[in-house]
């Protein structure tokens, strides 16, 4: 009941529901590759699919500022929040990657090719988050989920 198949190779701009939304311990693993000359992508973990939705997490790499950086924030009500922004893209342009958002109970990790990018707190609830959302300079190999094993007490 909890499986869900992966997204293979959608076209960006890709949109696809979040089987059962989101739960701690759940992992979404998206592989892909930044485009050359790529300006910005992001990926947003958010509430549905109609125009302007509540994004619990939009992560925006941005390779068309001086200052090169991944900004990361939430928008509720059609307003953005403060944003978090990090000096490091660790996906290069041209360059496959793997990112992995997990859910956990109070934030979310940001794992990249493997290594652990940042942490971003919760800023609104998690288990309305139902829909992850593609855009921008990128390709998609895939998009895939894994539900940790639900461990029933007798
Ligand atoms: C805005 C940008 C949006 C979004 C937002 C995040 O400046 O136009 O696309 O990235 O920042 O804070």
């Amino acid at each position: 009941m909890d499986y869900q198949q992966p997204f293979c190779n959608p076209s960006v701009p890709f949109t696809g529901r979040i089987q059962g939304a989101l739960h701690e311990g759940k992992t979404i693993t998206v592989t892909g590759r930044v485009l050359p000359e790529a300006r910005r992508f992001h990926v947003n973990l958010q509430c549905g699919s109609k125009e302007k939705p509540n994004i619990a997490l939009h992560f925006n790499p941005r390779y068309d500022e001086s200052n090169r950086h991944v900004a990361c924030n939430t928008m509720l009500c059609s307003k953005w929040g403060p944003e978090e922004r990090k000096y490091y893209i660790p996906m290069a342009q041209e360059e496959r990657f793997t990112l992995m958002f997990r859910v956990n109970r109070d934030s979310y990790s940001v794992i990249v090719n493997g290594a652990h990018y940042m942490e971003y707190l919760h800023r609104m609830l998690i288990t309305e988050v139902d829909t992850i959302l593609v855009y921008g300079d990128v390709e998609i190999e895939s998009i895939a989920f894994f539900n940790p094993a639900v461990t029933l007490s007798i």
